[in-house]
This record gives C-alpha cells, structure tokens and sequence, in this order.
C-alpha cells in the first residue's frame, strides 16, 4: 500500500488502459479525474498511460475532454491549463454506450487493442465500475461474454460501494464476479482506507513501543468512533432512501475503522497478513441477536434545523426522498469484540447527517489510575486520559493527561499533547482517491477489501438491517438538523456510565 510500504516501482510503469463504465457520472467528474490528474501531476502515472471512458451520454472527444476538465479545475488541488492540455490526451477515447449492449463491448476490445498495437505492448487494463449497482452484473457478464480477458496480473476491476445491499447479495456480486475475475484482480474500494489519517493509524499502532502494552481491556475502557457530517443527502436521496446510515456509513467506514483500532500487529505489510488480521476483527465482533438490537442500536432521522446559521429542510423535504420515509440519517451502535484482548471493552459507533459540526474521530478512553494518591482538593472532576485521533477536517493526535498547574500547593488540570499533520510535514495530504488508483494502477489490494471481509462486515449488520425494517419508527423524525442525534443516541452511552466526547478534554 501506498508510498511507503510496497515494493511498487516495478509495476508503476507498466503500460496501463484505465477503462471507467459510467465516465460522465459525478464520481469521475468529481473524484477519479481529479485523482488522475494529481497523480499525473506528481509524475506517478506510467508513461503509457490511456483513459477510456464509456458513458450513455452523448458526447463527443472534445466535448467530454471539456466536461472532465471543468470538473478538474473545480476540484484537484492545483490547476494548470497546460498541464491540463498534456493530460487531456492520456483522455484517449470517450465511447457512447449502452452497457447492456453486446455490440458495446466488442467495440471497446478493438479500441483497447489498437492502443495496445499503437504502443506495441500489451497494456493492463483497469475496469473502473463507477455505475449505478443495479448495473455491475450486466458489466460483468458482458465483460466475461466478450472475453475482455488478460492473464489476472495484468487486469483488475475496480467496485464502488455500496457492495451490495445485504449478505446474501454481496454473496451473489461475488459469484457473479467470481466468474469473470479472481478474488486477486477485484478492488472493492471503501475511500476511508485511502485518507492518510486512517492509514496512519497503523503506523501509530505498529510502529511505535509506546501503545502496545496498554492497547487492551485492562487498560482501555472503551473506545468511541463518530463520522459527523453537516450535509444532508444533497441529491443522493433516491441512493440514500434504499440504503439508510447503516448501510452507507458503518458497514463499511466505520467497520474499517474498528478493524484498524482493534487488529492484532500484522507479521508484515503484505497485503493479505493485513486483511486477514482485519478480517479476524469482524469475525470476533459479537453477534447480535434481533431481541438485542433495541439494546444495542438506536436510529435517527433528521428534521428542520440550523446549519451554520442557515435553515435547512427535513430529510423528508429532500429530493427524491419519501414524505413519511422510515429511512435512518442516523445510528449509533455498542459492539464487542470478543477474543482475548478486547473482552468486554465497549466499542461505540455513531454517525449521521446534518449533525452540529463535520467530523470524523476516534476516542480511545483508558480506565482510571487504581489508586488515587492526590488530595481530593488538586482537581475538581478527574477525566479519564485520552488518546483523540482527528481523522477529518483537523488531522491530529491528541493525548490527553493530568499535569500539575505550577504553584506552591497541588493542583492538577487536563493538558494535551497533541501531533498535527501539518505541522510537523508542512504539507497537505494527498486526496483519498489519489493513494486508491494509484495501488489500483500497481496492483497493491492492501486498501480495498476483499470479499471475506466484506461478507463478514455484512454479517454484523444484517440483523440490525432486518430488525430495523420489521419494525419500522414510530417517532421520526427524531433529531433536528444541526444538533448531536437523537436522544436515544445520548441514552445508549449514558446506561454505562459514559457519555459521547464532544470535544474539549
Ligand atoms: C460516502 C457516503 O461513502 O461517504 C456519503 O456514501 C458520505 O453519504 C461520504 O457523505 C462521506 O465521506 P467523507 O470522505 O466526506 O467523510
């Protein structure tokens, strides 16, 4: 994975096709061209570097070179026309397709071969699904009919989320899948293993001596994951009205993110010691039985509020969204990991839309000192020591702890220590999907997730999913736009004696 921690020079320069199934949608608009772009910036794509793009719209070359260009200038981190003009030639052809189309496909081999014939090289080929999920099956088959095949190290295939909607119909995209390609040249990616913040919570865990002896249930109590954000669903309400918080954030995200936290030290980089150590995590996650979910579950959605200052709309108010939708913005859920090192140590996780403030944070909490030695006088409450990690918008790694105030007699207050990224390389991390096509371009599945692991993150949530849709809410929407969630939220933690870390100590 990444710059570090792979051998990749020697597959960076091979000859690469890099093919995107909906490459006039507002993900390549948005993410992958920006990504390309940077990465063509920094020199790290191969010389013989060609995009193919096939789309249902109408377009032609230039007026698509056009399209992405805006997108571009909008969204990569620094813009420049003619670097842009040497870019937009890798932009090598745009087809107009309907995917569900054999003809479409033998048309697509022969542009992929005469690049291969103009290059006088047999390239990879990078299939980039960046389509609706209704479509992945078709693509595949007809990937498979029209035998776009090269020998497996030299063809990938790239799958957005939502990977799938459910265990059993993750199961069937992975047959489907499984019968044109190897588990080896499928990328299901999950953009959260592409942030740097997340990645560097490995080298916090792996490279230093300092946490390892203190990182299980005899000295954590509990450990608290919250993915924040002030948008609403924006224009995504017909994705988001089939898939819920649950599905689009925890079972991917933040199951990751528990996996990071909780996994046992890899023997080696090598990307599957990594997902097999992940993968263990998932399979120790307690399992949750439907009497149980009340319990440890709760689910919001948003009504009116106030966001910075502004007055935005109820979920239900949203395009594409149902007037009496039973769809959830929010959840929260408790999670054990049962194995020997994390026995009985709570792990919280909430996320939701339209909350008070945008961001993404892991709070590990340890458990008080044994022994209070100081006189009750030297503090006035004692917080428990704290590792923060700000994985977004601030990049940082706090340590909260107590330190003496200077003075003749003993008082003691919180103090943080606190790592930020900026500060100490004096640089900005690089975009999530730029690190993800570039280990996509030099074959490293290090940060995308294999079929097991997504399997196992299904069969975590699953009976929440399905005790959720037979009993459908009574009582959204149950939080306003702008504030923390719902109550039940506050009531999840509170009945052990915790509350939510809202910033501060
Ligand atoms: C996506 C979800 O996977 O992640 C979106 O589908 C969500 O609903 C987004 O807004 C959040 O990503 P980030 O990188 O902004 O935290």
């Amino acid at each position: 994975m990444t710059t570090t921690l792979t051998n990749e020079k020697s597959h960076q320069n091979a000859a690469t096709i890099f093919i995107i199934f909906g490459g006039a949608g507002d993900l390549s608009w948005r993410k992958l061209f920006p990504a390309l772009y940077s990465l063509y910036r920094s020199n790290w794509l191969p010389e013989n570097f060609a995009i193919v793009a096939a789309d249902r719209k109408s377009m032609n070359l230039e007026e698509y070179r056009e399209h992405i260009r805006n997108g571009v200038e909008t969204f990569a981190p620094q813009y420049d026309s003619s670097l842009w003009s040497c870019f937009s030639e890798k932009i090598e052809s745009y087809l107009i397709a309907d995917l569900s189309e054999a003809a479409f496909y033998e048309s697509l081999k022969h542009t992929l071969e005469q690049i291969g014939t103009k290059w006088e090289t047999k390239p990879n080929w990078i299939f980039y699904l960046a389509i609706s999920p209704s479509l992945i099956k078709t693509v595949v088959s007809q990937i498979g009919i029209a035998q776009l095949f090269l020998a497996p190290a030299d063809s990938r295939i790239v799958v957005e989320k939502p990977y799938g909607h459910d265990l059993k119909s993750a199961n069937e995209l992975d047959q489907c899948l499984g019968r044109v390609f190897k588990e080896s040249q499928i990328f299901r990616i999950d953009h959260y293993l592409g942030k740097e913040t997340v990645q560097n919570i490995l080298a916090l865990r792996f490279a230093n001596a300092w946490w390892e002896p203190i990182w299980d249930s005899r000295y954590i109590d509990h450990v608290q994951i919250t993915v924040a954000e002030e948008v609403g669903v924006e224009l995504r309400g017909e994705y988001y009205e089939h898939a819920g918080a649950l599905r689009d954030m925890v079972q991917n995200h933040m199951l990751q993110l528990l996996c990071l936290i909780a996994m046992e030290p890899p023997v080696s980089f090598d990307s599957d010691e990594i997902r097999n150590k992940k993968v263990d995590v998932l399979h120790a996650v307690r399992k949750i039985i439907p009497d149980e979910v009340h319990q440890i579950a709760v689910r919001g959605q948003y009504g009116r509020g106030w966001i910075k200052g502004k007055e935005v709309v109820a979920y239900r108010e949203e395009p594409g969204v149902k007037s009496d939708s039973s769809t959830e913005t929010f959840a929260a859920i408790k999670l054990f990991i049962d194995n020997w090192r994390w026995q009985n140590v709570p792990f919280y996780l909430r996320t939701g839309k339209r909350l008070a403030k945008r961001v993404t944070q892991i709070v590990v909490t340890l458990k008080p000192i044994p022994h209070q030695a100081f006189p009750a006088r030297a503090l006035d409450q004692w917080l428990p020591n704290r590792m923060i990690l700000n994985i977004q918008p601030e990049e940082s790694i706090s340590l909260v702890f107590h330190a003496k105030i200077p003075g003749p007699v003993i008082r003691l207050s919180p103090v943080n220590l606190q790592f930020k990224y900026q500060e100490a390389f004096k640089k900005g991390s690089p975009e999530a999907y730029e690190t993800l096509l570039r280990d996509v371009i030099i074959g490293d599945g290090t940060l995308f997730m294999r079929a097991d692991q997504a399997q196992a993150a299904w069969s975590i949530v699953d009976p929440i999913l399905e005790f959720w849709e037979n009993t459908p809410p009574i009582d959204f929407p149950n939080y306003p736009a702008g504030s923390w969630g719902p109550e039940s939220a506050q009531v999840l933690i509170a009945k052990d004696g915790k509350s939510w870390y809202e910033g501060g100590y």
